[in-house]
């Protein structure tokens, strides 16, 4: 009993402190830089962020890049000027933000990094919250690696936008995990800039250069727009996607879902469009008492395959502003 009265307590009083925290925020001006549109994923990460700023009583003020990294430095500048109390950015690229960081920091607004990262001094932003990018890239790899077992395998790669940290980052994993499986190899290389348009048009550029596609085996791509663009060309050519040439992605958006139920998507990893609520969380701690977050908040990465009921999967995330 007494011990049950102790727990009921401890639950009480940290229930208590997430309230106050998260009270703490409640009437706040935030700033949020996105990139654009470039892709579903993005467009729920706007959503689930202007959702989770609402549930708290912040007064979110959105700007929407274009996916211009000036457009990213005026909008944090024009922040400052206002004297928000905090500012959230997507960087566009991981160089360049040295500046207006350093000008974010002089005025004393914490500046916390959503789903990328720069390559800048840590002491610039309060904290980043995003996913191991390398990790996605790798558990990718490991996918196909097992996939094709001691199968020759050509594999043909969607990069991101150049220079942002998914694209060098996925990159890498993907590498990493194939390194010493000599049977397979990335054939081409090319960036479809995170769209789906862009992914179709490099698909079928790389489906020509490859014997009408009959030399592929695989296509990663860096984000599930590009694969479904890539789906598209594969289609277009005559061919299956999903047995004649598999497709493995990231971020699972409700179309790669969808793919899968139609057998024409072969594995993605999760990417949670779900950056501003830990965000958010850790600027309530830290504006309440000066807690200073872990500097790298890292989300989960988890893969998805047919096997793991697509259909619900698409069923759960449809709706949530992707
Ligand atoms: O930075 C995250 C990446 O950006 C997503 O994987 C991609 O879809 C988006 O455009």
């Amino acid at each position: 009993m007494i011990k049950t009265l102790a727990v009921a307590a401890s639950l009480a009083t940290a229930l208590t402190s997430v309230a106050i925290a998260q009270d703490s925020l409640n009437g706040l001006v935030v700033g949020f830089s996105q990139i654009g549109s470039e892709s579903g994923w993005r467009a729920a990460e706007t959503s689930v962020t202007k959702q989770q700023a609402e549930e708290r009583g912040i007064d979110l003020k959105f700007a929407d890049a274009q996916q211009k990294q000036e457009n990213q430095i005026k909008a944090i500048r024009g922040f400052i000027a206002q004297g928000v109390d905090a500012i959230l950015v997507a960087p566009v690229v991981a160089t360049g933000w040295e500046d207006v960081l350093t000008e974010a920091k002089e005025a004393e607004i914490p500046v916390i990094l959503l789903d990328r990262g720069v390559d800048a001094p840590e002491d610039l932003y309060l904290t980043s919250v995003a996913s191991d990018q390398v990790k996605e890239g790798r558990v990718a790899g490991d996918w196909l690696v097992n996939a094709v077992g001691t199968e020759p395998c050509k594999v043909v790669e969607l990069q991101g936008t150049v220079g942002s940290t998914p694209a060098i980052n996925r990159k890498q994993g993907f590498e990493e995990a194939i390194k010493g499986h000599d049977n397979i190899t990335i054939a081409r290389s090319q960036t479809g800039d995170f769209t789906r348009a862009k992914g179709k048009e490099v698909m079928e550029g790389f489906i020509k250069a490859e014997n009408g596609g009959a030399d592929i085996c695989a296509v990663y791509a860096h984000n599930d727009d590009m694969a479904v663009g890539a789906i598209q060309a594969i289609k277009d050519a005559g061919l299956k996607p999903g047995t004649d040439i598999k497709v493995v992605s990231i971020d699972g958006v409700p179309d790669i879902f969808s793919a899968m139920v139609a057998g024409e998507a072969n594995a993605t990893v999760e990417l949670t469009p779900n950056m501003a609520g830990p965000a958010f969380d850790a600027l309530a701690a830290y504006l309440k008492d000066g807690t200073e977050p872990a500097k790298f908040i890292i989300t989960e990465s988890k893969l998805y395959t047919p096997a793991d009921n697509p259909q619900g999967e698409y069923d759960t995330r449809k709706g949530l502003g992707y």
